[in-house]
Formats: C-alpha cells, sequence, structure tokens
C-alpha cells in the first residue's frame, strides 16, 4: 500500500487526501493550522463548470478557450484541456459529497456571470462557495480518519524536502507547539501550501500561505515558474491587517464601477469596455482602475479608490445571493451596500505562478507533485474569477491519482534520512543557542521591508529602475536577515533567507520578461511579444545562482 504525505490542508490538500484514500493509498496530511483557517475557505465567488443550465450553448471547448484567452496564451494548454473538461464531473463530485450550491427555480445549479467569460458559467453557494466545499471536505477527511487511511497531523510546518538522485522520498517537518523535529518518508509527496503571501505583506490571502515551501523548493532544485504574473484583484477594501475581497460575483450580479467626472458618476469600464464592461478579465480591470485613480487622478476624495455601486439591486437579493459582501461592508467599513457605495481598489489577490508542473502535475522532481494555488499550469497570465476552486479541487484529485501510479526505483542509502533529519536537528541547536546582540534589526522589521520593496517593484504597473533598484535591496538583506532578532521564533528565522531568494526570483522574472502581458505589464514594453514570449518563465537554482529562461 502506497503512503503519501500532503502538505497544505484546504482544499487542494483536502482533495487529495480522499482522492489517495479512495484510490487505497494511506495518507499523512500535514498543515500549521485547521482546514478552517485556510485561504479555500475565503473564496467566495463560485466554481466554474460549462454546465450550461441557462441554455446559453455554452461548452467545456468555450471555457478552454476563455481560460486561454484570459491567460494570454501562456497557459499549459494540455492542463487547461484536462481542466476544462473536467470541471463537470468536479462540480457533479462536489455536490453529490453536500455542497448544497445554490439552485435556480428550476432545481438546476444556478450560474453566474464572472469576469471573461461570455457565458453564465460560475457555480456557487451564496457567497461562501469556498466555505461550502472545505466543509464537505473535511467532514469526508474525518470519515477517512475513523477508516485509518488517514491521519492528519497539526501544527506541523514543513522545513524541506528530502530528496536522493532527483526523487522526492519525504520530507522533515517542525511541530511549532513542541519544537519536535522528524522525518516523514513517503512513496511520494504532494505539495498544496497556497500562494506567497507573505512576500507582499497585506493581499486579500491567508498569512498562513506565506509562500515559504515554495521558497524552500527553489533553494532545493524545484523549477518554478511565471512567477511574475501576480494577480491584482479590482474591488479589495484595507483592514488593520490584510486587504479583503469584495468578490466579483457582486459585479457578476450588476454591480458597477464608477468615479464621479465633471459632477456626475462616470462608467468608465463601461465606457471603455461596452462588451463586457466591469467584468473584463482582472488584469484589465485593475490596470483600468489604476489609470483613473493614478492617470486621470479621478481616484474618489483624491485617494486611490474608486466606487463599486450594488445599491441598485434589491435588498432581499444582496442579503441572499451577496450575504458575504453585506456583512464585509457593514464589519469593516461601517457602510450600509443597500444604500450606498462601495469604495474599492486593487489589491494582491492570486499567484498565477509558482511551482512548475505538467498537466499531470509533476514537478521537475519525481515523486513530488504539487496542486493549487502553490503550482503553475492553468492560468497564464491572468486566471479567470471561478477557475481557481476548479484548478483546486481538479489539481489535487490528478495529482492524489499520479502520486499513487508513482513507482521509485531508488536504492535508498540507509542512513540517508537521518542524515538529512540530523542536519535540520543541528540547524534548530544552532539557533537555539544564538546570542541575540543588541544590535541586530527585528525579524519583522526586516519582513515589513520585503513586503514594502515587493509592493513597490511589483505593483500593477512595473519599470525597469524599480525592479533593478529592488533587486539590489533584495541582496543587501540577505546580509542583513542572518543576523535578524527572531526571539522565540525559529519558524520565522529559517523562512527568511528563502523567502528573499523567492523574492529575488520574482524580481528577475519580472525584469527579464521584456514585454506586457495579462497582469505584467511593463512600462517600457507596453506591447505583447509573442515571438520571444509567448513562453512559460522558468526559474531555477543551481550553483547558487537563479537561473531564468523562456520555454
Ligand atoms: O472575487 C471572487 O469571488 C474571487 C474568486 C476567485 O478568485 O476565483
Amino acid at each position: 500500500m502506497k503512503n503519501i504525505l500532503i502538505i497544505g490542508s484546504g482544499i487542494a490538500g483536502l482533495t487529495a487526501a480522499i482522492k489517495v484514500c479512495e484510490g487505497g493509498g494511506n495518507v499523512v496530511l500535514a498543515s500549521p493550522a485547521h482546514s478552517e483557517r485556510s485561504q479555500s475557505v475565503m473564496a467566495m465567488g463560485g466554481i466554474n463548470a460549462s454546465l450550461n443550465t441557462k441554455g446559453e450553448n455554452d461548452s467545456t471547448h468555450d471555457h478552454f478557450k476563455d481560460t486561454i484567452n484570459g491567460g494570454k496564451g501562456i497557459n499549459n494548454e494540455k492542463a487547461v484541456k484536462k481542466l476544462t473538461s473536467n470541471a463537470l464531473n468536479v462540480v457533479k463530485w462536489l455536490g453529490d459529497i453536500g455542497v448544497s450550491f445554490t439552485r435556480d427555480e428550476n432545481g438546476n445549479i444556478d450560474l453566474r456571470n464572472f469576469g471573461g467569460q461570455k457565458h453564465k458559467r460560475t457555480a456557487y453557494a451564496s457567497a461562501r462557495t469556498g466555505k461550502q466545499i472545505v466543509s464537505s471536505l473535511t467532514a469526508l477527511c474525518r470519515k477517512k480518519e475513523a477508516e485509518d487511511s488517514l491521519k492528519y497531523i497539526k501544527p506541523w510546518r514543513f522545513l524541506s524536502l528530502i530528496i536522493t538522485n532527483d526523487e522526492c522520498i519525504g520530507a522533515i517537518l517542525f511541530n511549532e507547539n513542541t519544537n519536535e523535529i522528524k522525518a516523514f518518508e513517503a512513496d511520494s509527496v504532494i505539495v498544496a501550501t497556497g500562494g506567497m503571501n507573505k512576500l507582499f505583506g497585506k493581499t486579500s490571502g491567508s498569512t498562513h500561505n506565506d509562500g515559504y515551501v515554495t521558497a524552500k523548493l527553489l533553494e532545493q532544485g524545484v523549477e518554478l515558474a511565471n512567477l511574475e504574473m501576480i494577480q491584482y484583484h479590482p474591488t479589495t477594501i484595507e483592514t488593520p491587517i490584510k486587504r479583503l475581497l469584495i468578490t466579483e460575483a457582486a459585479r457578476g450580479e450588476g454591480g458597477r464601477l464608477y468615479v464621479i467626472k465633471d459632477g456626475k458618476p462616470w462608467y468608465f469600464m463601461e465606457e471603455w469596455y461596452p462588451e463586457f464592461g466591469a467584468l473584463m478579465p482582472r488584469d484589465v480591470v485593475s490596470q483600468s482602475i489604476y489609470k483613473v485613480c493614478n492617470d486621470l487622478d479621478l481616484g474618489i476624495d483624491g485617494k486611490n479608490q474608486v466606487y463599486l455601486d450594488i445599491s441598485h439591486l434589491p435588498d432581499e437579493f444582496i442579503m441572499s445571493k451577496l450575504d458575504e459582501v453585506y456583512k464585509t461592508c457593514i464589519r469593516y467599513l461601517n457602510l450600509n451596500p443597500c444604500n450606498e457605495p462601495i469604495p474599492v481598489y486593487p489589491g494582491v489577490h492570486y499567484f498565477m505562478g509558482g511551482i512548475k508542473t505538467d498537466e499531470n502535475h509533476k514537478t521537475n522532481i519525481k515523486g513530488l507533485f504539487a496542486a493549487g494555488e502553490c503550482s503553475c499550469q492553468y492560468h497564464g497570465a491572468n486566471r479567470l474569477g471561478g477557475n481557481s476552486l476548479l484548478g483546486a479541487v481538479n489539481g489535487g484529485w490528478i495529482a492524489a491519482e499520479y502520486a499513487l501510479n508513482h513507482e521509485s526505483n531508488n536504492q535508498f542509502e540507509d542512513n540517508l534520512i537521518n542524515n538529512v533529519l540530523n542536519e535540520e536537528k543541528e540547524k534548530f541547536d544552532i539557533w537555539s543557542k544564538k546570542d541575540i546582540s543588541s544590535n541586530s534589526v527585528p525579524l519583522f522589521k526586516i519582513e515589513e521591508n520585503l513586503a514594502s520593496i515587493m509592493n513597490n517593484s511589483l505593483s500593477i504597473y512595473r519599470n525597469e529602475k524599480d525592479l533593478n533598484n529592488s533587486y539590489d535591496e533584495l541582496c543587501n538583506m540577505e546580509k542583513i536577515a542572518i543576523k535578524a532578532d527572531s526571539r522565540n521564533d525559529y519558524y520565522s528565522y529559517i523562512r527568511l533567507p528563502s523567502l528573499i531568494l523567492l523574492a529575488k526570483a520574482m524580481v528577475l522574472a519580472a525584469l527579464n520578461r521584456k514585454e506586457s502581458r495579462g497582469s505584467h505589464q511593463r512600462v517600457e514594453y507596453p506591447d505583447l511579444d509573442d515571438e520571444n514570449f509567448k513562453k512559460t518563465t522558468s526559474l531555477i537554482f543551481k550553483d547558487d545562482n537563479i537561473e531564468v529562461s523562456f520555454k
């Protein structure tokens, strides 16, 4: 019987765990926190599948085309084919395991409009789709735990992979409560650890999805891709600790974006893009909001904000279909969206880039698979709303299948795993005996500086000078990070140098892509350059050097 280690317990990790158990394998599912705290829970708007319950002649082929167009042609087409053709099975399966999708008057799963798609294709559960999916998956995982095929361990943090002869045979994990460091051997490892939010500080994502696993994998020779492709969600609000989403469903259900021009509301998206209006793909909406506020100086109250208006929709409609929007506005803005427009601005929301996989979710290291937001294959230069939940379920499902099929032909040295484990334990011992000199910089200050560098140079529009400056600053930061004062927090201490390396890789990816495509807009190169760059940006760390190439 195969033993599969799964790191991360959001939707991709939970799905993979269930599918491995259903396929006859044993699972250890490791996570720093409960699934209920995962990023997946925050996904509100819905999940795409060409169910065609609205009689609009939707098809998997149209879903495929929209996904490729939205991603500006650098998606992995084979992967997108599998994604869009399996979407119907995914939604059916979710319904079967208890996700209560909102239904229309005929009892069919209701569909709503989402950006960049001509058909109503997004199935949803009010504005709580992610929560609903996580609840159903966790209930099923509990059953697998009771049957003894699944062991769900918390709070275990990933430290490093165990790799021999280019094959992954497990990972070293760290228990944050007890400081225990332990080796977990496995036939295959599936990584499902979400986005790289710590690099940017305040994003719409969970702070648990900090990017460390992706960073450490880069350090250990795993190929990453398209790191420069960062999605700014057009409609977010700022709160003291993070940005919060006002779901795209608000625009899908008829919400309008405007600013005041010449004393009157100006619906700029409807004027600039009459076909889709505020439901253009997210990269275009965010770039438009940026232009309205920064180039035309028309931000509401002179600030970086535009209005999102849903007040023309009936109150009972808002309360039933956009309930989370209502609650968020009341709780964080003290504003009733049934009566007033919501001030919004784009914020970092999703990382299209990450651990490069093929259409079967295999990485360049045998026995290592990746799924969900940490992985890169489906979304190209810009993800369509509603494709992330789909990608997470589908990715977990496929990764489980191929992880179970993986056959190792490695002859392990007996003491290899012990050697790797001892190395990690030694690092911890050195840290615990470290003398914190009075002139060392508090670690959180360095993290804040890291986020500010990344937000400045990798914003909606990027330029060569800022990117070069950022790269130099990150190189300097590497020297300071070694002396950081992390007090009692070992995990933050070991995370920092890896995050700086990942940040450097991201900046290099943006510097080297000398064109504008989707979410990557370079002011010096405003046009699409298909000849040189209709390609995947590949990043490999070799001989202490980050190699960037286009494949
Ligand atoms: O706006 C939203 O509800 C986000 C959905 C998504 O990122 O897919």
